[in-house]
């Protein structure tokens, strides 16, 4: 068993956990939203001052909520990677000098390998392989797990993250920010089938075949046309009269979710897997987790989707990840830096074998 205490500060949320194997002990997420709420998007100068700010607080409530003192905890843990660099650095410096304070090991965690981790919160019996659809503001990728550190990136976006098109065509539709809640929210009111939308599919090159015959990369995605298409259609729209925006926003969010769900259970055929394990902060989305789940049923898959709070980021699931690679004998070193973009195939690098005491 191994209980690691960890810190997330890649983007928005101050997040601290505490984390024994696969249960959660304490979590801690104070988000910056309405600091950012202004600027329609995160500022990453502000993220680093109020990650300072807020940081030490956050630990000393997860501790006193866990009802835990240092000596208990294992090892210290923080986000290095991927993520706006100042705001990466606030929580691994505070995780380093911890880890020297206390003599713990420190572990450097690959946020996406977190996002993969909050399953395991939810559902502790899951084990590799499986099929992960990680759907998050900068990412959108479908990733076999085959083992603890062992991944490969099976299909990514070609353009914009899923996330990202929902808060851009939120934007558009002047419903404020972070936009993936408002248009879920929005959408519930709207006719999904008022408009039809291009769901993006992504040619293999020219010389493979056009029209009917045409061959396409089946795992990943491109947004940038849907979100062409909803701004043309907008601005055609507003000519017409009042903008329908809740037929807009439900048109949008059902092709995002078929063209995920097609893409998702494309890829667990094609790799004979037959779990589904959704993460990222669209794991959210209502629309996705019906026609996803729907899919899956129909088709003999299993999908699991995380409880929302364990969806958007959070600490606990950087300490879940830290806790599998702490019982696997490794930890990373103090030399660490934070970077703002490592592949996920590259998780390994980020550990070296606990040093013997
Ligand atoms: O995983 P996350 O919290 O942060 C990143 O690592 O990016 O994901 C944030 C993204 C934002 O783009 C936000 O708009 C989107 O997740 N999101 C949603 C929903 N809740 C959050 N998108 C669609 N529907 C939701 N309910
Ligand atoms: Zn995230």
């Amino acid at each position: 068993m191994a209980t690691v205490l960890a810190i997330e500060t890649s983007c928005d949320e101050t997040a601290v956990a505490i984390v024994k194997d696969r249960e959660v002990l304490s979590s801690i997420v104070s988000s910056q939203i309405e600091l950012h709420r202004t600027y329609g998007g995160v500022v990453p100068e502000l993220a680093s001052r109020q990650h300072l700010e807020w940081v030490n607080p956050a630990i000393a409530q997860a501790l006193e909520n866990a009802q835990m003192s240092w000596d208990e905890i294992d090892g210290i843990a923080a986000t290095v990677t991927p993520g706006l660099v100042g705001a990466l650095l606030v929580g691994t410096m505070a995780a380093k000098s911890l880890a020297m304070l206390y003599h713990k090991p420190f572990l450097g965690v690959h946020h996406l390998e977190g996002h993969i981790h909050a399953t395991y919160l939810d559902q502790p019996n899951l084990k590799p392989p499986f099929l992960c659809l990680l759907v998050s503001g900068g990412h959108t990728s479908l990733i076999h797990v085959k083992a603890s550190g062992d991944y490969t990136t099976l299909g990514q976006t070609r353009d914009d993250a899923a996330g990202e098109a929902f808060d851009k065509v939120a934007r558009l539709l002047d419903l404020g920010y972070p936009g993936g809640p408002a248009i879920d929210q929005l959408a519930k009111k709207g006719n999904a089938k008022a408009f039809k939308l291009p769901e993006g599919r992504i040619s293999l090159g020219k010389h493979q075949g056009k029209g009917q015959g045409a061959k396409y990369h089946p795992y990943d995605s491109s947004f940038s046309g849907l979100k062409t298409a909803v701004l043309r259609l907008t601005e055609q729209l507003k000519l017409e009269g009042p903008l329908p925006t809740a037929d807009l926003a439900a048109s949008f969010q059902s092709t995002v979710a078929k063209a995920l769900t097609k893409r998702a259970i494309a890829c667990a055929r094609d790799f004979n897997l037959s779990t589904i394990a959704v993460g990222g902060g669209v794991a959210a989305n209502s629309e996705l987790r019906r026609q996803l789940t729907a899919a899956a049923q129909s088709e003999g898959y299993e999908v699991f989707f995380p409880p929302l709070e364990l969806c958007t980021d959070n600490a606990a699931m950087i300490a879940c990840a830290a806790c599998e690679h702490l019982l696997l004998g490794r930890s990373s070193s103090l030399q660490l830096n934070v970077q703002s973009r490592t592949p996920l195939e590259k998780v390994l690098s980020l550990y070296e074998p606990v040093p013997a005491v």
